[in-house]
């Protein structure tokens, strides 16, 4: 049987995703502070719309790294999180992810909130994952992101053998 024809490279640029959204009382936790798996949502929901960008097709979250939060959100501030699509594997790819947040009683720029790397797989019309699109890094920091993707994917398989987990 013929193997299928390669699949055309995407430049980073065509999975850019932002979406932003303003901080109302429900999505506070008892102290008044966004609560983070509100912000987990937020994030998985922006890096699923860059990997599908990418993908062209559904995908389904695999990974979310550990997420750390850097500061707190408070009401009525504007969430702004940003989402490219890092490096792509065979059938899987990492989605980068930062956040930021503008305060609404002040002048001050957006602050940084967190950073996160999901990884995602794309499925085909019987519900397997498939081989993705390669993408091209073309900036100085679309190729950072690139060769950081690398490593953090070898980590990420490391501690899975050292754990005795797939
Ligand atoms: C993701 C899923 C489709 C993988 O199916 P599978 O048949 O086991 O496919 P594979 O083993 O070939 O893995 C597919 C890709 O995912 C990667 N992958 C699998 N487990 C992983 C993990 N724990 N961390 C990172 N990547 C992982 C594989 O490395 C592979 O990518 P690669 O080809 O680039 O190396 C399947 O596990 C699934 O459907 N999971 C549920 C996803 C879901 O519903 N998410 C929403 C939240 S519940």
């Amino acid at each position: 049987m013929e193997s299928p024809a390669p699949l055309p490279a995407q430049p980073v640029y065509l999975s850019r995703t932002e979406s932003s959204e303003i901080i109302l009382q429900s999505d506070l936790n008892h102290l008044g502070h966004l609560f983070g798996g509100r912000l987990a949502g937020i994030i998985d929901r922006t890096a699923a719309i860059s990997a599908i960008k990418h993908a062209r097709s559904a995908v389904v979250t695999v990974a979310i790294d550990s997420l750390v939060f850097r500061r707190p959100v408070r009401l009525g501030s504007i969430l702004t999180v940003k989402a490219s699509v890092n490096r792509v594997f065979t059938k899987s790819m990492e989605v980068g992810v930062s956040v930021w947040s503008l305060p609404p009683d002040s002048s001050a720029d957006a602050e940084y909130v967190c950073n996160a790397y999901l990884t995602f797989a794309a499925l085909d019309a019987e519900g397997r994952s498939r081989v993705l699109p390669p993408v091209v890094p073309e900036s100085e920091v679309d190729k950072r992101r690139y060769e950081q993707a690398g490593i953090r994917r070898e980590h990420r398989l490391a501690l899975q053998t050292e754990l005795g987990k797939k």
